[in-house]
């Protein structure tokens, strides 16, 4: 049994964490601001500070005497970073450097392992599709920009202070709890919620934009397997099917799932909206022997069925 500190834990992937976590036996410790995360989300029981990830005194008091961290505080919005640039790129960035220097001195026995959640969106508008971890990382969006400083610190703690990390890039995660009220959440939580409730959805642009869904069950898995095994190198994956998706398809087929009709609108396209984004699990699959195996419909269906 070994004790974490889970960062941005109230949040949606966060809590399917903590809840695999719990299920192996470890204690768990919560630092959130509770910006999206909702306590709500975790069994009771499970200790959460309140506070802010890039408040260095908050984050080296929350993480004392873990054993490791798993790091997914921050504004996952896109959307979010282009409005709120300065407090976004703090969230996201010095967030990332306060947990990596407190885990230099979280535990006696010396620093201890953080694994991160990094993004998709470090490769931006790279066209080579599918993109593997070697691919140019040229993020169009100050949230990819600041994932990708992410990256170059987690080396940084890895290659000066001996901190153990290992950074996923997810690509577009969804499942039961992503919010599906909240404007600033995924397109399946925003698309399923309104379907649900009979409202109309707005596609971005034309629709056409491709992304590779993947379903948060598959997902936790790697970072516990990561926790459980840190390697030296500052190591990152990709987390992904490999399996293209575009927005029109996936309200479609939301729509048949629901047994509901579609209402789509189209409105002007998001600025710096990716085109298409497929990853390549090659990486991963072969780090970590498994793969995000969930098909798209039997996710939706436990999505649909959460709501
Ligand atoms: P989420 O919004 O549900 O979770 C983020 C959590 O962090 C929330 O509980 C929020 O309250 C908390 N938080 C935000 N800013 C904070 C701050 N300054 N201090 C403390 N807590 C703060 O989003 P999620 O989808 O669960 O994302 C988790 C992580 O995965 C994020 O790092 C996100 O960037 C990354 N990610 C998500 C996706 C996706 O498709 N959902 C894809 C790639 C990367
Ligand atoms: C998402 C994640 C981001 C992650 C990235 C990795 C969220 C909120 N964002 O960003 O954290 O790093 O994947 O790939 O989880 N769309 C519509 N109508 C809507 C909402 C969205 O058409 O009502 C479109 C968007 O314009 C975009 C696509 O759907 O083309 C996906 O959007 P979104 O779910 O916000 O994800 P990303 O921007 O890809």
């Amino acid at each position: 049994m070994a004790r974490y500190l889970v960062t941005g834990g109230c949040g949606f992937i966060g809590s399917h964490l903590i809840e695999r976590l719990l299920a192996a036996g470890h204690e768990v410790r919560v630092l959130d601001d509770l910006s999206t995360g909702k306590r709500e989300n975790l069994s009771e029981g499970v200790p959460v500070t309140v506070g802010n990830v890039a408040d260095p005194a908050a984050v080296e008091a929350a993480m004392a005497g873990t054993d490791g961290c798993f790091h997914l505080a921050a504004v996952a919005s896109v959307d979010r970073s282009r409005e709120a640039w300065l407090e976004t790129h703090h969230a996201n960035l010095s967030g990332t450097v306060a947990v990596l220097d407190a885990a230099r001195r979280a535990n006696p026995r010396g620093p201890v392992p953080v694994v991160y959640a990094s993004s998709a969106a470090v490769y931006g508008d790279n066209p080579n599709m599918p993109l593997t971890e070697d691919a140019a990382t040229r993020p169009l969006s100050a949230y990819g920009a600041d994932k990708l400083g992410c990256e170059l610190h987690a080396r940084v703690a890895d290659g000066v202070h001996g901190v153990p990390t290992t950074g996923f890039r997810f690509f577009n995660v969804f499942g039961p709890r992503q919010d599906p009220k909240s404007p600033y959440s995924g397109v399946i939580s925003i698309f399923a919620g309104r379907i649900a409730r009979g409202e109309p959805i707005t596609v971005n642009g034309d629709g056409e934009q491709v992304r590779d869904f993947v379903y948060v069950k598959d997902l936790v898995r790697y970072l516990t397997a990561a926790m459980d095994d840190a390697k030296p190198g500052a190591p990152v994956f990709n987390v992904c099917t490999g399996k293209p998706t575009t927005v029109n398809r996936l309200a479609e087929v939301l729509a048949e799932l629901s047994g509901r009709p579609l209402d789509r609108r189209f409105g002007p396209a998001r600025t710096g909206d990716i085109r298409v984004s497929i990853g390549d699990p090659s990486r991963l699959v072969a780090a970590f022997g498994m793969t995000c195996d969930t098909s798209l419909e039997d996710g939706l269906r436990d999505t649909l069925a959460w709501l």
